[in-house]
């Protein structure tokens, strides 16, 4: 048999053991896929505490409970690790890792290339390893490759490498990481082939493209036509704003279309792990072939000058009650970058916060699920704690300003009881109550 054929006989009798390197949002839910349906899985990060965490039986993401994970983890079939020298162990290897902008807002490849050295350092004969962290077209044969030929293993002999990019989305029901279609593209025919087997353990659907760069470029595209569509609406929020027409309202009479439109909803800006920061992974790498991404530029412009925007019509607002921002307190409403999550990665809600102090203005904040703010790479608002969200504070601020509409907020008691609503998420659209009219500003 084969190099090859072993590994498949392992995935398809499911002894072979993942290793999911990075135990973020993405690895996790992945780890509980694989579980789920029969694999043995090692867990590997560099962050101690969240090793401990797990071991301890404790979460420490909101949307996935240690309940998930404990009976795996007390059976042994799924084992967190900070020894990396377990790598050995796996048969398949997924890389989790982060891929953010650094300062000059470039890809920071420090992750994936770590991780892909450590994984070089203990790998072995018969292994198949699937990059799945957003990035640019070529990252795989540029990056990982070469690190792990360098080991003397051959591609598609000795070793298989695959990208397949994450398409998670945190907090969201209807579509999990099962039911998500899967799209896998190999560095050769017999790393799609294996890919495609191992996620077909996992997840219902999987769809195997031509070559890696096929798959780098596909997660690339989705985020861009993400990033482009909002920062279309966020620039026609602000045109209708002016011509005193209801952004919000105008979208859902669109939407009534059942062909050619897609719904996207404008924001205080752009945030999480994700759409702010991969289409420009795209533009740099565009860079190296002597091509502008203008749209991707313009989108980035646009979304980057929203919580600007959001300020000034606080600002606005409160001049029209005879108040000046300066001196003012502010309610923060809503700290994560999207409802009904604890991630506050490139959250607007951090940048509203900083904005409205740099202005003079005392901030609070109130977020259902973070009850202090964390250090953050960019930002540091540490000095800050979710402040109860009842009649008596909300009184007490000259204006709230919504920043994130988490669904288990109670906006009519928002609207009943504070003296100024600055909402930059229709979240009080709804509201019945006859004080919205003259309390509540769009923003
Ligand atoms: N969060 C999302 O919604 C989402 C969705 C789709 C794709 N992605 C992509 O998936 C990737 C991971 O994102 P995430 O949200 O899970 O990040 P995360 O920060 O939640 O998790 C990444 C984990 O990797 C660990 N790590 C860093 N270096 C390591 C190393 N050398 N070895 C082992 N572990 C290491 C970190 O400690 C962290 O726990 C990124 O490329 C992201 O763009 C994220």
């Amino acid at each position: 048999m084969s190099v090859a054929q072993q590994l498949q006989k392992k995935i398809t009798d499911r002894t072979a053991v993942v290793g999911v390197m990075g135990l973020g949002y993405v690895g996790l839910p992945l780890i509980r896929e694989f579980c789920s349906n029969g694999f043995n899985a090692i867990g590997f990060d560099v962050d101690e505490e969240k090793v401990r965490l797990l071991k301890a039986g404790k979460s420490y993401i909101k949307h996935l409970p240690a309940s998930i994970f404990n009976p795996w983890i007390k059976s042994g079939q799924f084992v967190p690790t900070t020894d990396m020298s377990q790598i050995k162990k796996a048969d398949c290897i997924l890389i989790c890792v982060p891929t953010p902008l650094d300062k000059m807002r470039e890809p920071d490849m420090r992750f994936v290339r770590g991780t892909s050295e450590t994984i070089a350092k203990h790998m072995r004969k018969g292994q198949l390893i699937v990059l799945e962290s957003t990035t640019y077209p070529g990252t795989t044969r540029e990056i990982c490759k070469p690190l792990f030929d360098a080991r003397g293993f051959e591609l598609e002999k000795d070793y298989f490498l695959a990208f397949s990019p994450e398409r998670e989305d945190p907090g969201r029901v209807d579509f999990t990481t099962g039911t998500i279609p899967k799209v896998v593209g190999g560095m050769g025919p017999e790393s799609t082939k294996l890919a495609c087997a191992l996620y077909g353990g996992a997840v219902k659907h999987v769809v195997p493209v031509s070559s890696a760069e096929v798959a780098e470029a596909c997660k690339i595209v989705e985020n861009v036509y993400r990033c482009i569509n909002i920062a279309l609406v966020n620039e026609l929020k602000i045109c209708f704003d002016r011509m005193g027409i209801d952004v919000w309202e105008v979208i859902e009479a669109a939407k009534t279309k059942p062909f050619g439109f897609q719904a996207f909803y404008p924001g205080p800006g752009l945030g999480g792990h994700c759409i702010p920061i991969d289409p420009f992974y795209l533009s740099w790498k565009a860079r190296e072939f002597g091509v502008t991404t203008r749209f991707i530029e313009l989108a980035g412009e646009i979304n980057t000058s929203m919580p600007e925007y959001v300020i000034n019509r606080v600002a606005e607002a409160l001049n029209e009650r005879t108040k000046p921002l300066k001196g003012s307190s502010i309610l923060v409403l809503g700290l994560a970058y999207k409802k009904d999550v604890d991630d506050v990665r490139e959250s607007p809600s951090v940048e509203l916060i900083e904005l409205l102090e740099e202005r003079g203005a005392k901030v609070a904040y109130h977020d259902p699920f973070i009850p202090k703010a964390k250090p953050m790479r960019e930002h540091n608002i540490t000095h800050l704690k979710s402040v109860a969200l009842t009649p008596e504070n909300l009184r007490k601020f000259d204006c709230v300003l919504i920043s994130t509409d988490h669904s288990n907020v109670d906006y009519g008691m928002v609207v009943k009881h504070a003296q100024l609503v600055v909402d930059s998420r229709n979240a009080c659209g709804k509201v019945q109550d006859p004080r919205r009219r003259k309390v509540v500003v769009k923003a």
